[in-house]
């Protein structure tokens, strides 16, 4: 059976029937990695305590362990594991009889090997999806861009109900790391051209990984800004070859006034670069050397998606800003969530007026 397509962005949602919401929330959740104790138990326990039958439990066996989607690109086998020891607890306090579903599923996880990489996947309102594989680690090689953030989730879902913001638009995105905002982005939002960027190498690597993962095509391999190795390069594409996508080097140390003028960007998008005093600074000399004006005459146009996780680090930022004649001013964050983060959270974003 078809999946049903969730509502777009600004669309009114059809009221779907409580099983399937269940089954649903269990399913983004589960392809996006989100931490198994935040998926929806207490609601699962009761479903069951209701109907006293194990339909509900086959239900999200196929919705999650079973998805074409984990079976292609399938979260850590740590997740996998821990979730399906979570699901047949749930139908061993049912007392009804073995579900050997359960059972074949643990046992083919069991027999797969861990790796350092997982993935995950995001389903956008269109119905379509995001996979990015990332590493199982919260940070690793030394570097926090081989995982994705809430605040990347944060600005997708912000995009989404802000196609405008984009459409037919040229867009870098500074500190990418697994490239899920830009990726969702280029699906949903028809940008002319996106230039995602980033510094460590591995970082890199992953990020191209990712965009060809979902469809796109690299115009080059890795464009190295900052260091003046060659130059940007924009191929000529038609509308339904998608968005000129590149990946480039880009170091905030060491950002170049001309080499930035010459990506001639509108917008620009950035998701949790605030969260170390030092970047704070790069990142706002490197602010500071972009153009006003874009060359339509437009305002450039800069959103940057942060989690608040210390209030002195982010009042730093801001500081920052002013001191060298950046004006912001806060966005009214996403309406509607589509993707699975901690809600708890504190995600704001700014938009800097040059
Ligand atoms: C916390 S991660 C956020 C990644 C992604 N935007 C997200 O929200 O999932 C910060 C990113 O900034 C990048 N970064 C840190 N310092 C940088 C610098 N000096 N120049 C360019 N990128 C940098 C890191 O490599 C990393 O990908």
């Amino acid at each position: 059976m078809a999946e049903k397509r969730p509502a777009e962005a600004g669309e009114e949602e059809e009221e779907e029937a409580p099983e399937e919401r269940l089954e649903l929330a269990f399913q983004r959740g589960f392809l996006a990695g989100r931490r198994v104790a935040h998926l929806p138990w207490k609601d699962l326990a009761e479903t069951l305590r209701i109907s006293k039958d194990s339909s509900p439990l086959l239900a999200i066996l196929q919705k999650t362990v079973l998805h074409p989607l984990c079976m292609k690109y399938p979260p850590s086998v740590k997740y996998r594991r821990y979730f399906l020891s979570e699901l047949i607890k749930q139908h061993e306090c049912m007392a009804a009889e073995p579900l050997d579903e359960l059972y074949e599923a643990l046992g083919d996880i069991f027999n797969a090997e861990a790796s350092t990489h997982c993935y995950k996947s995001y389903i956008l309102p269109s119905g379509d999806s995001v996979t990015v594989r990332e590493n199982v680690a919260i940070i690793s090689q030394g570097t926090t861009g081989l995982v994705t953030w809430d605040a990347g989730l944060y600005l997708a879902e912000w995009a989404l109900e802000h196609p405008s913001v984009f459409t037919n638009r040229r867009i870098l995105e500074l500190g990418s790391g697994t490239g899920l905002t830009g990726i969702a982005i280029c699906k949903t939002c028809h940008p002319r051209a996106y230039i995602f960027s980033d510094l460590h190498q591995s970082v890199l690597e992953e990020l191209s990984e990712n965009i060809y993962l979902n469809g796109f095509f690299l115009q080059s391999e890795c464009y190295s800004l900052g260091r003046g190795k060659c130059r940007y390069h924009e191929a000529e594409l038609d509308e339904s070859q998608g968005p000129c996508v590149t990946v480039a080097e880009l170091d905030w140390n060491l950002g170049a006034k001309e080499q930035l003028a010459e990506f001639r960007v509108d917008v620009i998008v950035a998701a949790d670069v605030v969260y170390d005093p030092n970047l704070t600074q790069s990142l706002v000399a490197l602010l500071r050397q972009l153009p006003t004006y874009t060359d339509a005459g437009n305002l450039l146009e800069i959103y940057i998606a942060s989690t608040c996780r210390n209030p002195d680090t982010y009042c730093h930022f801001q500081r920052a800003l002013e001191h060298v004649g950046i004006r912001w001013e806060v966005v009214p964050g996403p309406r509607k969530n589509f993707f699975p983060y901690d809600q708890n959270t504190k995600i704001t974003i700014l938009k800097l007026l040059l």
